[in-house]
């Protein structure tokens, strides 16, 4: 992932980032760029909730020392709580991911509120558990299909020059995924 593609789902539905507070499950490769692209456009505090402490350490000590943002690091032990000015909410681990799609996060669900933006890695299946749990708690979610698009479509570009349709990526990948049927 570059960083326009994490974002462009979240500023395309309108979403702040600016001052505003964000987590993020996990400290792996997809975790890593998204922490750098909420960084760079101004969360104000970045809290990197990993179950092992080298890496999550690592990329807490990235986003403080390198970027304007606050970054904590919390050890992911247990149900893991969100504080209550969570504005944004990422699953950046790959749990939930198919054939696992009966798992999710292990986080207190009862802290996801109607004002939080919850997001998914996860493209297949795009509906995770994580993201049904964030909807009925009145979250807005953004799921990981439409991040691997914007992808590619960034990618095709840069690569050939030209603009691909990305409704046509989106269905290609459905299709691969058995969400869309020929
Ligand atoms: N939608 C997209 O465009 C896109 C792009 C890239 C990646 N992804 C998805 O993002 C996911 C992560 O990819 P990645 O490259 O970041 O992987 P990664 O570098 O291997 O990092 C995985 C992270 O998840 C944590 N983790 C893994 N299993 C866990 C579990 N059972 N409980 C708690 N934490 C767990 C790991 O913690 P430890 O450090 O403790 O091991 C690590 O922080 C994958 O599922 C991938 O499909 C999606």
């Amino acid at each position: 992932m570059t960083p326009v593609q994490f974002l462009k789902s979240l500023t395309d539905g309108g979403v702040e980032i600016k001052d505003k507070a964000a987590v993020i499950l996990g400290a792996g490769g997809a975790a890593r760029a998204i922490a750098v692209e909420l960084a760079m456009a101004g969360a104000k505090r970045i809290s990197i909730v990993n179950r092992s402490r080298e890496r999550g350490e690592a990329l807490a000590s990235l986003i403080g020392n390198k970027t304007p943002s606050n970054a904590v690091f919390t050890l992911w032990h247990g149900a893991y709580r969100p504080p209550e000015d969570t504005a944004i909410l990422v699953n950046a681990t790959p749990i939930g991911l198919y054939p696992n799609t009966d798992q999710k996060p292990d986080i207190d669900y009862s802290a996801l509120q109607g004002g939080m933006a919850v997001c998914d890695v996860i493209p297949n299946h795009p509906d995770t558990l994580f993201l049904r749990e964030a909807k009925k708690a009145g979250a807005r979610t953004f799921d990981g299909l439409k991040m691997l698009v914007n992808q590619g479509v960034l990618g095709f570009s840069l690569w050939t020059g030209r603009e691909p349709s990305a409704k046509a990526m989106e269905d290609a990948l459905k299709k691969e995924f058995g969400i869309l049927s020929d």
